[in-house]
């Protein structure tokens, strides 16, 4: 079913617990994540045979812990997510495939990793399956194949295509057959992943270029990945995916191979933001109240060194205040312009794609009140940086209706481990 999503710009209280509360306690800026909203994603997923959670989009242990006890299984993209994963009690065995290693490159740490917890690989670059051929021969792999078309929310999110570098290039199939054949490694499953934050029509293009590429393989093919990229509803006007009509257009494709190859096939779904973003929220207290000209400017403790979205990708994401005291709903909306604190011009969370400053109608903040800027589960903490020697927010998770500690804020002393000063 296709619903929407509809956003406040006043707020008062996350799952239940007051905004002043959490950010008394924990300090600002802060991520908070309901676990409820995973968990009810997690659940919109079933039909797929496996949910394999792309974990770059929202990595921290104790998520990965819950989506694991609820049966999710991960992807890893680096050798600090196969650590990650293994931390977080993922097995590394080959046969339960929880963890996946997918990428476009072995760098050294992680062939190393992929070779010593004998992981599931998926090649996304013909050198990978000789690589790996070469230390395991015998493996199991998958491809990730370029179909030769892509779509993402910008052009920095979509993978397909000959303008990407993800992926094996769809014509390419026999080669890697030969080179999986010549290091005794065997093809038994193929992943597509055209973008992220698309739509149902270029999600369901993969299904016609997944059949035909996995006709080329032939009968070693036991999974087939419909990779992430589902969307999720930023603004008022935006829908998500209708879930059963995407999963019947995978469901028939895995049929049609079934019969063919004579085998059960798996479906796999690797979502990120699906499963994260709307779970997650960044608060962030008012420091700074000030005109400039036209523009009413709320600056914030939070920058783009917490959330890089709306700085990389003009990102929109829904803003509400959260009164200091009293109901911020009560308040007249005002256009305000919201920045942080960085030493940069580009550090403004109202932004278009191309820098523009836009405004957005908020109740009029006022300093002491917080900001929430919301849906920021995905791409959000994971994307922090240090940037003007920042510090990197706590995260909690709410659970059961408590708010849990699940990463410190940051030290000063944590900004400059591993730098010294030569004599
Ligand atoms: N699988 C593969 C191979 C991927 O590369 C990605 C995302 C996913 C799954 C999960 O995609 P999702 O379901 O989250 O759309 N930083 C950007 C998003 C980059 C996505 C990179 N790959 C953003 O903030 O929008």
């Amino acid at each position: 079913m296709i619903s929407t999503n509809s956003f406040n710009n006043s707020r008062s209280t996350i799952s239940g617990i007051p905004v002043h509360e959490l950010a008394e306690q924990f300090g600002t800026p802060l991520y908070v994540y309901d676990l409820s909203v995973i968990e009810k994603r997690i659940d919109e997923l079933s039909k797929f045979d496996v949910v394999r959670y792309a974990q770059k989009a929202c990595g921290n242990l104790a998520i990965l812990d819950r989506m694991r006890k609820r049966g999710v299984v991960v992807d890893a993209v680096s050798a600090g997510e196969i650590h990650r994963a293994l931390l977080a009690g993922y097995s590394g065995d080959p046969s339960k495939a929880e963890i996946v290693y997918t990428a476009d490159l072995f760098d050294r740490a992680s062939l190393e990793l992929a070779v010593e917890h004998a992981l599931v690989v998926n090649c996304g670059s013909p050198d990978m399956i000789s690589q790996l051929g070469e230390l395991r021969p015998g493996a199991e792999i998958t491809l990730r194949i370029n179909p030769g078309f892509g779509h993402g929310h910008s052009q920095k999110t979509n993978t397909g295509g000959e303008q990407s570098k993800h992926g094996i290039w769809h014509t390419q199939i026999d080669d890697c057959l030969l080179r999986a054949d010549q290091t005794g490694v065997t093809v038994t499953g193929l992943h597509m992943h055209i973008g992220s934050g698309t739509d149902l029509e270029h999600l369901s293009e993969v299904c016609d270029a997944m059949e035909k590429a996995a006709m080329t393989v032939g009968r070693t093919i036991h999974t087939i990945s419909a990779g992430g990229g589902l969307p999720v509803p930023y603004r008022d006007d935006e829908t998500y995916v209708d879930l059963d009509q995407y999963f019947d257009l995978w469901d028939a494709v895995r049929n049609r191979l079934s019969e063919r190859f004579g085998h059960h096939i798996s479906l796999e779904i690797e979502p990120g933001r699906f499963l994260a973003a709307e779970s997650g929220y960044l608060i962030a207290e008012v420091r700074s109240v000030k005109r400039m000209g036209e523009n009413l400017f709320a600056l914030v403790d939070a920058g783009f060194n917490d959330l890089a979205r709306p700085v990389m990708y003009g990102s929109y994401h829904p803003i509400s205040v959260s009164a200091k005291s009293g109901d911020a709903s009560e308040r007249e909306s005002v256009p305000v312009v919201v920045g942080g604190p960085l030493c940069e011009s580009g550090d403004i969370f109202t932004q278009r794609e191309g820098g523009y400053v836009d405004s957005r109608l908020l109740p009029a903040p006022r300093v002491g009140d917080y900001i929430v800027l919301e849906n920021a589960g995905a791409y959000g903490f994971v994307m922090a940086s240090n940037y003007n020697s920042k510090q990197r927010a706590a995260e909690v998770l709410i659970e059961n209706g408590s708010a849990k500690l699940i990463r410190q804020r940051e030290s000063f002393e944590d900004l400059t481990r591993g730098e010294m000063i030569p004599e």
